[in-house]
């Protein structure tokens, strides 16, 4: 048996006693300069970091993903340059509303969260199983966060607040349909779609621009709990999607999606009857068909969940050249607000520890701060400011996005001006079997304990909006009628 290696401090010193603390007298007190002991608890305080304010439990694995079919004409980026390509990717699943410890099978959206480690650096593709959001306007996403979290006197999270705040919001309602569909409770991460949900923008070589949404379909089929298979598992056990992907991927049965595309020429954008960059519409697949790219596969655990899984930093402010943002002020938002999170929550440096860093040199001309344990490798100390004479890296403008035309005067528009809320949910709705309209309604219901008449009558008057059978189905489970006043609102 090989020699053990020996325990140190550290600052790399052996320690010789890792059992007994250094007291005066057996009996006696615990010494000063007993530094072991002292940096044992030190280090222990300091072994929690901030929870995601949102998106705080998750699940996640490395994997690959493999180009299969060539979508070059669109997009410029090298991680779509050839058939056969692979390359290495981490995957980070999650639950919104629950904190940290929060049960892994309980009916919520789920975040389908990517980064592909490209060899024209990180691409993080930040999404959910969703391919719609609650809200379109980023102003609202604090509020509607705040609907999901606890309440700030009982402490509890609140139905009234929810109901409440999507009642108001007639956006949500697409989003809320998903949401309390099946496929609002998957069995875990392998059984579920996922969405970027918003339209970026691919460009050619040409310096052509399209928009894109990207579609991951999953190759292990839809598999979802009703509440009550729900109820029963969560008493079982809270940890059900850690176990279901962590077992199948140790096990050697590496989960698949197919990674799929919608294109839409840039000049398609003015002419949609719905507006394109509106995060709680989908691009029907009549109009845009899905084009496949590639497969996703996860393949490997994470050998250490915290540096792994936990600092795992995702940002859709990580782009390549040929994918780039749209119009989407949702999208818009998130550029700011992850990198802003990250700092906050890991730290000034958090692109550079070893899950969060390219896998192409990094040159940037940021100084100090920190925990600045790295250097830039700009092969020459004296080029620390650009521009500068000593060969220090430059700009290389052949990256540049082509330009957009943009017009209009500064407002504050109201988003709910001419956007017809009704109409995707229905087209979801008459998807539905009977079966899944039923559990639709029970789940809304279930969902509605406690919350006052006057919010439910007003979710009712956006129910009997997309069609009169969806309020009347929840009004029955509910043991109540659909009021007058929320059928002619
Ligand atoms: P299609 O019939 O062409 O596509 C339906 C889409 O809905 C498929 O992506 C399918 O995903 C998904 N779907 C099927 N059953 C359910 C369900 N029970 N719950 C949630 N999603 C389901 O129709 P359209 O493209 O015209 O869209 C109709 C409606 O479908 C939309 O209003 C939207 O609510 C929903 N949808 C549309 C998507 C899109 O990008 N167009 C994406 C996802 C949902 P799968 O193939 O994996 O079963
Ligand atoms: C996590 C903000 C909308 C998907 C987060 C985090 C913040 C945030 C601050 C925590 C980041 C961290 O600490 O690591 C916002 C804002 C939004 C928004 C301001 C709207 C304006 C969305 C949308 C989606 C989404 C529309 C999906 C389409 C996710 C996912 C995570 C996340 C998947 C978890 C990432 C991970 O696994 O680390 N969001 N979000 N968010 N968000 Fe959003």
């Amino acid at each position: 048996m090989s020699k053990k290696k020996t325990m140190t401090t550290t600052g790399g010193g052996p320690v010789g006693d890792n059992q007994n603390s250094l007291t005066a007298g057996a009996r006696g007190p615990v010494l000063m300069q007993d530094y072991q002991l002292l940096e044992k608890l030190a280090h222990q305080n300091r072994e929690r970091i901030p929870e995601r304010v949102v998106h705080a439990k998750g699940w996640g694995a490395h994997g690959t993903f493999t180009v299969t079919h060539d979508i070059s004409r669109y997009s410029r980026a090298k991680i779509f340059s050839e058939v056969g390509k692979k390359i290495p990717m981490l995957a980070r699943f999650s639950t919104v509303a629950g904190e940290k410890g929060a049960a892994d099978a309980e009916r919520d959206v789920r975040g389908f969260a990517l980064k592909f480690y490209t060899e024209e650096g990180n691409w993080d593709l930040v999404g959910n199983n969703t391919p719609v959001f609650f809200v379109r306007d980023p102003l609202k996403f604090p509020d509607f966060i705040h609907t999901q979290k606890r309440h700030p006197r009982t402490n509890m999270r609140s139905a009234t607040a929810m109901w409440d705040f999507w009642s108001l919001s007639p956006e949500s309602l697409h989003q809320v349909t998903i949401l309390m569909s099946d496929r609002g409770l998957p069995v875990a991460p392998m059984y579920m779609n996922g969405y970027g949900s918003h339209t970026y923008s691919f460009w050619n070589k040409d310096g052509e621009r399209f928009w894109v949404k990207f579609h991951f379909k999953t190759k292990q089929g839809h598999k979802h709990y009703t509440n009550e298979e729900a109820t029963k598992i969560v008493g079982e056990s809270r940890e059900s999607y850690q176990e279901e992907l962590f077992g199948t991927i140790e096990r050697g049965e590496f989960p698949k999606w197919s990674v799929n595309v919608q294109i839409m020429p840039e000049a398609d954008a003015e002419k949609t009857p719905y507006n394109p960059f509106d995060l709680t519409k989908v691009w029907p697949h009549g109009d845009y068909p899905l084009i496949e790219v590639g497969e996703m596969e996860l393949n490997r655990n994470a050998d250490n969940y915290f540096a792994e899984i936990e600092q795992a930093a995702f940002s859709p402010s990580n782009l390549v050249p040929g994918i780039g943002v749209s119009p989407d002020k949702m999208l818009q938002a998130r550029v700011f607000s992850y990198a802003d999170a990250h700092r906050h929550r890991l730290g000034t440096h958090y692109e550079a520890l070893p899950i969060n860093a390219p896998k192409v040199p990094v040159n940037t001309y940021h100084m100090d701060g920190a925990m600045r344990f790295f250097k830039n490798d700009t092969g020459n100390p004296d080029a620390y400011y650009e521009p500068n004479s000593m060969d220090g890296p430059a700009e290389d403008q052949s990256v540049l996005e082509p330009p957009l035309r943009i017009s209009g005067d500064a407002d504050r528009y109201n988003h709910r001006d001419g956007n017809d809320d009704y109409g995707q949910p229905r087209a979801l709705f008459n998807l539905f079997d009977d079966g899944e309209k039923d559990r639709l309604f029970s789940n809304i219901a279930a969902a509605m304990q406690g919350v006052p008449d006057g919010i439910v009558q007003r979710q009712l008057g956006h129910f009997y909006k997309v069609d009169p059978a969806y309020a009347e189905g929840v009004a029955s489970k509910l043991g109540i009628t659909v009021s007058d006043e929320a059928k002619a609102a």
